[in-house]
């Protein structure tokens, strides 16, 4: 039996600043940001939003009538989530009107979280056939303002509904993983932005990456040959480079040229929203599925790393006529209705949000969910009708 990916969907914040602005305000050479980096635009979250309302907003987008009933399994990973306790999926099951015989539950660990749930989603479907799971990726990416960071931040969030049969992604049950206690990157729970040793961190980065590809190869008896596409968890677009790189002379050339055209049609979505955190694989995948010029079953391995660090390389395949089943136009307009706005007027949401007693006005809410009180120090959402 086929599990996998039945559908997609994707959110991104509808303010963003435009990345050569935000250099000349920083006194950077604006090359440093858009080719050194790699990005054009960065979301802004508005104040109303959050790790819940951003999860909400990408999950509406995949979740009908014949598919929400059918729910057993709800895991939202998340390395910005809102309470020590209660889960952001907790909140996701009125907003979304999700079944209760569900378990529901957020799973952290850095940019890996969303891995870690979509393979216990695969294992779920494989031992319940009649069931699909709702798997969520949600996150603000924040260091801080003029922080080296800064250039590397974003929002969003990507929605995956894992089932058997799947419309468009068959995983193979074919990974390696590993995991070390590393101090690259991390967010004590009294900060709302992260501390990070950036350049350590691309260190690992590509580290993680020829490791696990070499165990990948000896595990399964493949090369790079056996892959017409390589994704990978990309936090800004050059770091994703950094790792493919490494194949660079030691693959036919043929071989690399592709897989680096291929890199560059599944980063368009990232370089123009900035980081998500643990839904930046996916929504480098999406960005593929969208931009690239997909064969029928092409073969696709995924390089997944989670700061901190635990990092995954699978394969899957992509299932023919997938396109009927991501809704590409709505993401496209959705990302090209954005509005831009100034680097003081991200300075200003930035330095924001709601704190205890604070209610959102409707006429300031943008998007269909949003945060819209904090009463007794409970974080209370609604939906707009
Ligand atoms: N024109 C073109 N390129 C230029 C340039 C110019 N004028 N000036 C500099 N560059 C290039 C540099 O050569 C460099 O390229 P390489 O990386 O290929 O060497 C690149 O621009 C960046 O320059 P610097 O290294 O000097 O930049 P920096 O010191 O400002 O730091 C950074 C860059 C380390 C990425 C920093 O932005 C940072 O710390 N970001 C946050 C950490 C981060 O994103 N880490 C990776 C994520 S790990 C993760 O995803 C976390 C997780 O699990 C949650």
């Amino acid at each position: 039996m086929d599990v996998g990916i039945d559908r997609l969907g994707f959110y991104t914040p509808k303010k963003y600043i435009d990345i050569v602005e935000l250099a000349n305000e920083r006194g950077v050479d604006p090359d440093k940001f858009t080719i050194g980096i790699g990005q054009s635009k960065q979301a802004v979250p508005d104040i109303y939003q959050d790790a819940v309302t951003m999860a909400a907003e990408a999950a509406d987008n995949v979740l009908d009538d014949d598919n929400r009933s059918d729910i057993g399994l709800v895991i939202v990973g998340t390395e910005s989530s809102v309470d020590e306790s209660k889960a952001v999926s907790a909140f996701l099951m009125d907003l979304l009107e999700l079944p209760e015989d569900v378990r529901a539950f957020e799973i952290k660990e850095a940019c890996y979280g969303a891995t870690a749930g979509l393979q216990m989603a695969y294992n779920f479907v494989a031992m319940n056939p009649d069931k699909k799971a709702l798997v969520i990726a949600s996150d603000i990416a924040r260091y801080g303002i003029k922080t080296p960071g800064e250039v590397t931040q974003g929002a969003g969030a990507v929605a995956m509904i894992v089932s058997k049969n799947p419309h468009i992604l068959k995983l193979e049950n074919k990974s390696v993983y590993m995991s070390r206690n590393v101090g690259d990157f991390w967010r004590p729970t009294f900060s709302k932005t992260a501390f990070a040793r950036g350049k350590f961190s691309n260190e690992i980065y590509v580290d993680f990456f020829t490791t696990l590809w070499k165990k990948f190869q000896d595990k399964y008896g493949v090369t790079a040959d056996d892959f017409d596409t390589m994704l990978f968890h990309i936090p800004y677009t050059k770091m994703g480079m950094k790792a493919l790189r490494t194949l660079d002379g030691k693959i036919p050339d043929d071989k690399y040229s592709e897989l680096v055209e291929h890199y560059q049609k599944s980063v368009e979505f990232s370089r123009n929203v900035g980081n998500l955190y643990t839904g930046s694989l996916y929504l480098g995948l999406i960005s593929y599925l969208v931009n690239g010029e997909v064969k029928p079953d092409e073969k696709l391995m995924l390089f997944s790393y989670g700061s901190g660090a635990v990092g995954e390389i699978y394969s899957a395949e992509v299932v023919s006529g997938y396109e009927k089943y991501l809704d590409s136009d709505f993401i496209k307009q959705e990302l090209k209705n954005r509005q831009k706005i100034s680097v003081s007027d991200y300075e200003n949401i930035f330095s924001k949000g709601l704190v205890n007693g604070d209610t959102t006005a409707l006429s300031d809410v943008h998007d269909k969910f949003y945060l819209s009180e904090i009463k007794e120090s409970e974080r209370l959402y609604k939906k707009v009708n």
